[in-house]
């Protein structure tokens, strides 16, 4: 109980933190009042108590009532850190096995949502400080690493290493450390849009081959590059 409260206090602090709209001189009258990602955390931290004292139905339906007001769909099976804040709330859903670490923020729209084809943990585990931008979809028994920003509308299906900035479907790493990714940098110095830089890795791998008595396939940087995407892409 004394845990749940603390939660709260985190989840009500993170609000005036994250949203510049709740720093008026009522704002914390009006996050009480008027912040349907705040109701429905709120609602989760009681739901989740429930779900462990293995209470039958009780909290699925609570949190049923909480989605049919806040438009926040989160099973109370899933665990969810300290300062968790949804911005505008409608449209989230959290699956049953997600993990959620302290400091997560998700915006309007975003699933963490299984694939459909596996069981046990079948949701994405989400480590401190990651933002989710509005629309995005994690989904399937993933990690999204430290620090991890995914861009709105992006749809992950892989792990992603802390620090970096994932965009796009599928989603691809755009940054690490706010810096290109290491493996994917050509030298071409301002080509960060996925799309773009495998285009030019196509590119490359069409001069090779028009060069290729030239071309040594086994110390070729480009096509030692191009089957490590493939690879990973199989993956
Ligand atoms: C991803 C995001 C967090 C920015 O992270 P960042 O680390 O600062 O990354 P940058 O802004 O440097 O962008 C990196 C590259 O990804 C691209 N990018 C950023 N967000 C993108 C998105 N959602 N979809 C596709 N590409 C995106 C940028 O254009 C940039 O490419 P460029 O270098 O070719 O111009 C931000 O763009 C985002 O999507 N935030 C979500 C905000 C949101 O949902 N708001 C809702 C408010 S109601």
């Amino acid at each position: 109980m004394i845990k749940t409260t603390f939660f709260i206090m985190k989840d009500f602090k993170a609000v005036f933190d994250r949203d510049p709209a709740a720093r008026s001189i009522l704002g914390w009258l009006e996050v009480l009042l008027t912040y349907s990602g705040f109701h429905a955390i709120v609602s989760h931290r009681i739901c989740h108590v429930l779900f462990k004292m293995k209470i039958p139905l009780v909290p699925r339906i609570l949190s049923q009532i909480t989605r049919f007001i806040t438009g926040v769909e989160i099973h109370p099976g899933a665990t969810i850190g300290e300062g968790f804040f949804i911005d505008h709330g409608m449209g989230v859903v959290i699956g049953e096995t997600t993990e959620i670490g302290n400091n997560v923020t998700l915006y309007q729209g975003v699933t963490l949502g299984g694939t459909g084809k596996e069981t046990g943990k079948r949701h994405p585990t989400l480590q401190d400080n990651v933002v989710v931008g509005a629309g995005a979809k994690i989904l399937g028994n993933i990690t999204i690493g430290k620090n991890v920003k995914v861009g709105a509308g992006s749809v992950v299906v892989r792990s992603i290493p802390d620090g970096c900035t994932v965009v796009g479907v599928p989603g691809m790493i755009v940054r690490q450390e706010g810096k290109l990714p290491s493996e994917i940098n050509l030298d071409h110095g301002d080509l960060p849009n996925p799309i773009r830089q495998r285009l030019i890795l196509l590119q490359k791998e069409i001069e090779c081959l028009s060069d290729h008595i030239k071309c040594d396939k086994d110390s070729c940087e480009v096509h030692k590059m191009v089957e490590k995407i493939t690879k990973n892409d199989k993956q």
